[in-house]
């Protein structure tokens, strides 16, 4: 790769996690210990959720609360088809059966109706993915989980910093599941983090993310003396490392900072690109704080005169990483082949999964990184 292009989702790390992880490497503890806890500790405080465990990813996160719901072979949980694949795969791995509602085309997030209308007596949950940092509408998503009875999992991968009417997403229905991979808002390098109101779910998902080992295990080679251990479920190796917290402590008491940083580069590119014949990304509604996650365009080749694809090549040849975010989950073969999904079926997701593009918009992009962005933009749609 070229010393001049510039990587998507680059994260910005600072001396004070590197310090931190060579302390942790030179401390001979480098697995799950006192780092992770303190980190599940200023997590919670932050999120104002009373439980907090961290976890290897937000997949795992995601796995681990449906499974800690309650919720396996026969049952349904209704999510959307705009998200990343992990969300609907994490639903298949705990032997429910995932369904698609499509999403809003202003929001990007779960359309309220569409999940209405996909609702059956299987349905156990809904999964709602709080897409690029924006919120779901939650009163009416609440509304329904009331309604019917249904627990709700929020996928948070987008959304650490996001409040809606006040409250922080992820604190609204029974599990939030955060994603700390190299490209999202706080990075571990990979790591995820469930928030829970209920000690016995965080209690079970602490159990399942270490090979279903008794809460003792967690402590069996410290210095209290050796524990044994019973296996009380099939679990998983889903644990966190204090290699791992290192980083996220640190990234955690700057998350704010980043997240400013974020909005200024999002609120330039939307002056600069207002007279272009671009969707740009929704405002956020009054009642929600944004997380500024991802700058996502939509290119519609009948306004701009070039393709998304093509948009996405002269892009790279002028040195701009890209991501899409996402091509709409029906679009893949194994959903196609496994539960008959169309793209056609879910028509907002798949032309905002057909047009959508996304910027770099990371704490790490420099005045002059965010310059380039902009200039590049504008050449290639100027030359149609
Ligand atoms: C919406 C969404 N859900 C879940 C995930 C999975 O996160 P992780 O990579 O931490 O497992 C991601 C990651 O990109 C995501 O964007």
């Amino acid at each position: 790769m070229s010393k001049d292009f510039l990587i998507f989702g680059s994260p910005l790390i600072e001396e004070a996690e590197i310090e931190e992880v060579v302390d942790t490497l030179r401390s001979g503890w480098l697995g799950t210990g006192p780092k992770v806890q303190e980190f599940e500790n200023e997590f919670k405080v932050y999120k104002q959720s009373p439980y907090a465990v961290a976890l290897n990813s937000c997949t795992a996160s995601i796995h681990l609360s449906i499974l800690a719901a309650g919720i396996g072979p026969g049952d349904e949980v209704i999510t959307t088809p705009m998200t990343f694949c992990s969300t609907v795969n994490a639903i298949i791995h705990s032997g429910a059966t995932p369904v698609l509602a499509d999403c809003d085309m202003e929001t990007q997030c779960i359309d309220s109706h569409s999940i209405r209308s996909k609702i059956t007596p299987k349905t156990k949950a809904i999964l709602p993915v709080h897409f690029a940092g924006n919120a779901c509408d939650m009163s009416a998503i609440m509304d329904i989980a009331e309604e019917y009875q249904l627990k709700i999992i929020e996928d948070c991968a987008h959304s650490i910093e996001t409040t809606y009417k006040g409250q922080h997403v992820g604190t609204f229905g029974d599990f939030g599941c955060f994603s700390f991979y190299v490209t999202k808002n706080l990075v571990t390098g990979e790591g995820g983090m469930v928030t829970t109101k209920q000690k016995e779910n965080a209690d079970k998902i602490k159990i399942l993310a270490l090979h279903g080992m008794t809460a003792d295990a967690w402590k069996r080679f410290g210095d209290e003396g050796y524990k044994h251990y019973q296996v009380v479920y099939p679990g998983f190796k889903y644990n966190m490392m204090d290699i791992q917290a290192a980083l996220g402590i640190h990234q955690l008491k700057r998350v704010h900072r980043n997240w400013q940083r974020r909005e200024r580069v999002w609120q330039k590119y939307n002056e600069s690109f207002a007279g272009l014949n671009l969707t740009l990304p929704p405002d956020p509604a009054p009642e929600i704080k944004h997380a500024y996650h991802l700058y996502t365009i939509l290119i519609d080749k009948d306004k701009v005169g070039i393709s998304r694809d093509e948009f996405l090549s002269a892009m790279h040849c002028e040195n701009i990483g890209t991501g899409v975010h996402y091509l709409s989950i029906p679009e893949h073969p194994y959903y196609q082949t496994t539960y008959g999904w169309k793209p056609e079926d879910y028509p907002n997701a798949m032309k905002i999964g057909r047009e959508t593009v996304s910027l770099p918009l990371s704490a790490g992009l420099t005045d002059s990184d965010m310059e380039s962005v902009i200039l590049a933009v504008k050449k290639i749609l100027r030359k149609r």
